[in-house]
């Protein structure tokens, strides 16, 4: 420090000649050709200060040199000093701004904004102190180093400041995260905006931006979920029936979190029988997201995916103590009260020729089943041998590659063409919001078959009608529909054989 402190005495005479106008002003000249030159936006802002610097230097300079002579000599000294002050700083910022280019070239990561404030800092001083001692015969040093009560006071006040300011550059050195990653210090959690010379900066996911000392970090477990950019694992448990086989838990769980978007499938997400609990079996889940922002909503949007699909498969999620439900669920909900299912029942055009007491007995063999909004009922190409009853919400039916063929809203149907004709699933039916479908199989129109003639033909009719329609959106992605009538016999000779129906029905 003394040395470099040494050399910038040694420049002085330097500095006092007019030379260092000359240099002033070639160096200006310079440094604006190289700044119009570079494309870079760092260097551009970093030479700008240099630029700058001169240019007031200059400025001084020349106010100097057209000064009156009978100008009091104060005037003269202060004018003096300050474009001193100035090259000398100009010089210095377009040196640190030249140094920090080369090191960018060579390496890919920007020196740290703290880093460089720091250097600067200190060559200035350095270049500033022989200055004022010259020219101003001020003892700076000596003042500083004597004066042991400004030592002091000076010293409580940086206290704080220094102790973030080391710890900034500590953090710099070991590098434990960089701008963009995603932090957990202490329980704050969020992206890192900002590493300063006081201070961290980390935005929330709730939006919110906050400063945290670096001193504070330094003290506490930095997590970080972005380091080198691979996907964070993320664990969770859930507690369900001791009754629920965990293989068929384990399948079903591993089924939704393929259907989470935000979920990786590489590495493969997991769930293990973790514990065997008074009430309950402990499931724990572990998946990766790419990103730790998208933590807070796959954990939502699985939760979400996993009630209806646990509800579905009868899997309980267990209370803390037993309760005992005693209504059935179709009383408890108006929507499956016995009123409102006969009367959808009524609407629907396959069941019209079917009796009061046959639409009771249908009634009774229905199934309440819940979706979430965007999950699958029905895939293309699966076996299938349920029909399904739409009592609320909508669902989409598509084409295997994603076309939309038409919705579906209460009182529609869907799911016979399988059941009745034994083919695989002809679309994929994908509910758009939460629906309530009533669930029916094979047997229950196995015995309305039998008890109608003539039904089987109406249906292979209705059928035909929508599969003909169906390839014309998947193959020229157009409602054209050709004629069913072909399609028609065809299916109602599968559903005859399936059904082992005679030729009169
Ligand atoms: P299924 O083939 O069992 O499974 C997919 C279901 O989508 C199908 O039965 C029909 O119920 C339904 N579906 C197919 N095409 C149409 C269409 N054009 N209009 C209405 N529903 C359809």
């Amino acid at each position: 420090m003394d040395r470099l402190s040494q050399s910038f005495h040694a420049l002085l005479p330097f500095l006092s000649s007019n030379l260092s106008l000359v240099v002033g002003a070639v160096l200006l000249v310079l440094l604006f050709g190289i700044r119009s030159a570079s494309g870079d936006k760092d260097f551009r802002r970093d030479l700008r200060g240099a630029f700058r610097f001169l240019s007031v230097f200059l400025v001084l300079r020349l106010t100097e040199w057209a000064l009156p002579s009978d100008v009091p000599p104060l005037t003269a000294k202060l004018i003096r000093v300050g474009w001193m002050l100035i090259f000398a700083f100009g010089v210095i910022r377009a040196a640190v701004a030249l140094a920090l280019q080369a090191v960018r070239l060579r390496s890919p990561m920007a020196a740290p904004k703290i880093v460089r404030d720091v250097i600067g800092f200190v060559l200035y001083v350095l270049a500033a102190l022989p200055i004022l001692q010259a020219e101003l015969e001020l003892n700076l040093g000596g003042l500083v180093a004597t004066s042991a009560v400004l030592s002091v006071v000076i010293g409580l006040a940086l206290q704080d400041t220094l102790g973030n300011l080391f710890a900034g550059l500590s953090l710099q050195l070991e590098r434990p995260y960089q701008v963009g990653d995603f932090i957990r210090i202490g329980e704050h959690t969020g992206r890192v905006m900002q590493i300063g010379w006081r201070a961290t900066r980390i935005m929330t996911f709730r939006r919110e931006s906050i400063t945290l000392p670096n001193s504070k970090v330094a003290k506490d477990v930095v997590q970080n979920f972005s380091y080198g950019y691979e996907p964070v694992a993320i664990d969770i448990y859930i507690r369900l029936s001791r009754e629920a086989p965990p293989n068929q838990v384990k399948a079903a769980v591993l089924d939704v979190m393929k259907e989470v978007a935000t979920i990786v499938q590489d590495p493969a997400p997991q769930c293990r029988t973790w514990a065997f609990e008074e009430s309950a079996i402990r499931y724990q889940l572990r998946y990766w997201v790419a990103d730790f922002a998208h933590c807070d909503n796959t954990m939502e949007e699985l939760y979400t995916r996993l009630w209806y699909r646990l509800r579905r498969e009868g899997i309980e999620v267990p209370y803390p103590q037993r309760v005992v439900h005693m209504r059935h669920e179709a009383e408890a909900r108006p929507e499956f009260s016995s009123e409102s299912v006969k009367e959808l029942l009524r609407a629907v055009d396959l069941f019209s020729l079917l009796t009061p007491e046959e639409l009771e007995q249908l009634r009774m063999e229905l199934v309440p089943r819940r979706f979430g909004k965007n999950e699958r009922v029905i895939e293309e190409g699966e076996e299938g041998h349920t029909f399904y009853l739409v009592v609320s919400g909508e669902v989409s039916v598509r084409t295997g590659k994603g076309q939309e063929v038409t919705r579906l809203k209460r009182g529609s149907y869907f799911g016979e063409m399988s059941l009745l004709t034994g083919d695989p699933r002809s679309a994929t039916v994908v509910a758009v919001q939460d629906v309530v479908l009533l669930e029916l199989d094979r047997p229950s129109f196995a015995r309305l078959f039998v008890s109608h003639p003539g039904l089987a033909r109406q249906l292979s009719a209705l059928l035909a009608q929508r599969r003909t329609q169906l390839r014309a959106v998947a193959e020229a992605g157009t409602n054209a529909v050709s004629d069913p009538a072909p399609e028609a016999s065809r299916i109602l000779g599968r559903l005859r054989q399936i059904f082992s129906l005679s030729h009169q029905d």
